[in-house]
């Protein structure tokens, strides 16, 4: 049956140069590579440079998504930044990404979700796209943590890091499941005080620093994320034995295992960059489907299940036939 889908063309990321090891952290708070490794799988992660924001590297990642996508910039109408770390307080970032990709129609905003944010920002694009209100759009996860974690907290501040990712969508008719086939969204604002910014314009007139009970984040995010991964598949009618690759938001190697174990998936096919990028938050998850198409595990046709969990708390899962 002929329908239209959300078809995802490209995808591309963007990490700043400057790496920053556990060992230099190390040197800052009171812990350890051992540590970091053991309970987190993280051993580096890349920083922002003074005076770069998340709109550069935002800007980055669209590009490199356009290119892979081979579609022109001045053809895109829609774009959402996924970002808890915008550049100002307002105008959104994707403002300023659209104004630099040369775009001069339709819409952009940004999307908060915090760590979710591109799955959220993923579906909000799919429905616009489904609905005909644009024909192509660029949805990108884009962060700069490193601007509002804590660096004298060891339980913190070893997790994060910058970086962006984004991919193309494109609306087409097909006859095919192609592209978005299913997405879930959850959010439970009761569990707000697990993970948050202790500052913003109206609470505090700061920016604030990242806070989290991480014990108890990590508890939600298993049977979370496992009740969203079952739930997309459930939703588009297909069995989870049946997807090629899960791409995860990459918080913690353990969650990404714990996952794994409690749904009986492969960890070969699961797509992991904690080790290198740490949590990059909404950036996360595009950042790891374009590690997984860049060295050619992900191909096209591939059935590839997103997910993710973050602050609000909000967690949710997409299910894209590549
Ligand atoms: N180095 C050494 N010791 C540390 C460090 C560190 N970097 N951080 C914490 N510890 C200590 C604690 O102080 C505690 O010591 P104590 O027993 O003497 O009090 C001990 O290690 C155990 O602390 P826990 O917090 O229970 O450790 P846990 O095994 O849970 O690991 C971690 C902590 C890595 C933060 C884990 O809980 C986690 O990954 N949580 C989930 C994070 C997450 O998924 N966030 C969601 C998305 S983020 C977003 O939305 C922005």
């Amino acid at each position: 049956m002929m329908a239209l889908r959300s078809v995802l063309l490209g995808v591309g990321g963007h990490l700043p140069e400057r790496v920053l090891t556990n060992a230099e952290l190390a040197e800052r708070v009171d812990t350890s590579d051992e540590w970091i490794v053991a309970r987190t799988g993280i051993r580096e992660r890349r920083i922002a440079a003074d005076g770069e924001k998340t709109s550069d590297l935002a800007i980055k990642a669209a590009r490199a998504a356009l290119e892979h996508a081979g579609r022109d910039a001045h053809d895109v109408d829609l774009i959402i930044v996924a970002t808890a770390t915008p550049d100002l307080t307002f105008p959104a970032t994707a403002a300023r990404v659209q104004a630099a990709l040369g775009v001069v129609k339709g819409a952009a905003f940004d999307l908060q979700a915090v760590c979710s944010g591109f799955i959220f920002a993923l579906a909000t694009a799919d429905n616009f796209l489904a609905r005909e209100q644009a024909k192509l759009a660029l949805v990108i996860g884009a962060e700069t943590f490193s601007r509002i974690v804590d660096w004298e907290d060891r339980g913190t501040c070893v997790l994060f890091g910058d970086g962006a990712g984004a991919v193309v969508l494109e609306a087409q008719t097909c006859d095919t499941q192609r592209g978005v086939i299913s997405t879930f969204l959850r959010t439970d604002g009761r569990m707000h005080d697990l993970l948050y910014v202790d500052g913003g314009p109206s609470e505090t007139q700061t920016t604030g620093k990242l806070r989290m009970i991480g014990n108890a984040v990590f508890r939600q995010a298993v049977e979370h994320i496992s009740g969203a991964m079952l739930e997309a598949c459930a939703r588009a009618g297909v069995s989870i034995d049946t997807v090629d690759w899960f791409v995860p938001h990459q918080a913690n190697q353990r969650i990404l295992d714990g996952v794994a174990r409690r749904l009986g998936i492969p960890v070969e096919k699961v797509i992991s960059t904690v080790a290198v990028h740490g949590n990059t938050s909404a950036a996360s998850v595009p950042l790891a489907l374009d590690a997984g198409v860049s060295d050619g595990r992900i191909k096209k046709g591939d059935l590839v299940l997103m997910e993710a969990l973050g602050g609000g708390l909000t967690w949710g899962a997409a299910l894209v036939r590549m």
